[in-house]
């Protein structure tokens, strides 16, 4: 049944599966509340980065690129795109020279978020032995793993990423006979929303996983760039370290959150050569290609590493402004990295109402980033999700009426 009514026979059944985006629950979850009378609204609900992105560097690449609007862009990218892509986490996790050939191992993409979705269509379907196949995914998670599992036709099975688990899925507990249907095996790190880091072990052993069943590792790594103090290790250092190959391995990477450009959407996807091949083949069905003036942005982005460390002093000011505000209060936890605090507030809907009311800040409740038991019951129901976009006085002030809301 879709949330919204009787079920359409014109549309794809496989949406009644899922929620409602995590978003229109929460508009739905406060409409009868107006924010807090008398203080401003601050909006923590949606990661959106709040810092400009790199405006001079994206215009005068658009500019140079004036003449090209009238033409189709190629759905493999530019050469000096994927060039740039290949260069930039050379650099950034110190890879070999020629881990990443930028005509085999590159794809740019419009941003993760459709590339994720899409890696559930590449992905082979056939079951076992009838079986369905199956989609792992860590619980809580970013929406579009289970939407991607659940219109790809998949079974969708949730491995538990809790503070018993150290917020990372324990991929050791997945049972045999699960791992014998994984066709495709979403992880994040850092994570969406705990901020948790796979080391490089936990990475090496979640391929060398994948290998041995002949699934698909997808691992999401587009907060990679937004740490406290030490840089998360990447999935391609992990290759590397085991010899070098990329097979089963798809790793995504966007210029949203590192260079604050949610809005130019442009992302990348880097791994297995037969793979990225098919990946392309896929898209050029479905994707409309993104126009060669904004690639060039990309690809100027991609070049420059000082908009990025300053990008993540800023996130480190917002953490500094947080920590103060909430240490030793609502189980917080300074995250190593990502762009949100994960808050343990007893029910998260009701301290979600309460801050919107009584406080006027929008938070997200955890409940809306796992999927719920047919009781209703959903795994984060306890917490909520804080994103720290904003700049630091915001934040600062944010927290504050938090603690002064729900622990005071
Ligand atoms: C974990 C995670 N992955 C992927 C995305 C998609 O980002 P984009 O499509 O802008 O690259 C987001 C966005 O919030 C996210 O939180």
């Amino acid at each position: 049944m879709s949330p919204a009514g009787a079920r359409d026979p014109r549309v794809n059944d496989r949406l009644d599966q899922l929620a409602d985006y995590p978003f229109t629950r929460l508009r739905r979850l406060l409409a009868d509340l107006a924010p807090a009378p008398g203080r401003t609204p601050l909006v923590l609900s949606l990661g959106e980065p709040q810092r400009p992105a790199p405006v001079a560097l994206i215009e005068a690449a658009i500019a140079a690129h004036r003449a090209d609007w009238h033409r189709y862009p190629p759905v493999a990218g530019t050469p000096g795109l994927r060039q740039a892509i290949a260069e930039a986490l050379t650099r950034r996790y110190r890879l070999p020279a020629d881990l990443i050939d930028p005509d085999r191992r590159v794809l740019p993409v419009a941003g993760t978020r459709e590339a994720l979705f899409l890696a559930a269509q590449l992905v082979a379907r056939d079951g076992a032995g009838g079986a369905p196949p199956v989609v792992l995914m860590p619980e809580p998670f970013y929406a579009v793993y289970l939407g991607a599992a659940v219109l790809g036709g998949f079974e969708p099975v949730m491995m538990p990423a809790t503070a018993a688990t150290g917020h990372l899925p324990r991929l050791d507990e997945v049972p045999g006979e699960v791992l014998a249907r994984t066709r495709l095996c979403f992880l994040a790190s850092p994570s969406n929303p705990q901020g948790a880091v796979a080391d490089l072990g936990y990475l090496g052993r979640a391929l060398a996983l994948a290998r041995r069943h002949g699934f698909v590792l997808a691992v999401d790594e587009c907060y990679a760039d937004l740490y406290d103090q030490v840089p998360p290790p990447g999935t391609l250092e992990a290759a590397a370290a085991a010899g070098g190959r990329l097979d089963n391995l798809l790793v995504f990477h966007s210029l949203s959150k590192r260079s604050s450009a949610a809005g130019l959407r442009a992302g990348a996807v880097v791994g297995d050569p037969a793979l990225i091949a098919a990946f392309t083949r896929l898209r050029s069905y479905g994707h409309a290609g993104t126009p060669l003036p904004l690639m060039a942005a990309a690809a100027a982005l991609w070049r420059d590493p000082d908009h990025v460390d300053a990008n993540r002093a800023a996130y480190r000011a917002g953490l500094d402004a947080a920590s103060a505000a909430l240490a030793g209060r609502l189980g917080f936890v300074r995250p190593a990295a990502g762009l949100f605090l994960w808050l343990e507030v007893g029910d998260g809907e009701q301290a979600a109402r309460r801050l919107w009311a009584e406080a006027a800040v929008k938070v997200l409740p955890g409940a809306y980033l796992c999927r719920a038991d047919p009781a209703g019951a959903a795994r984060g129901a306890g917490y909520v999700r804080v994103a720290l976009v904003h700049p630091p006085e915001v934040i600062a002030d944010a927290c504050r009426r938090i603690a002064a809301t729900l622990a005071p």
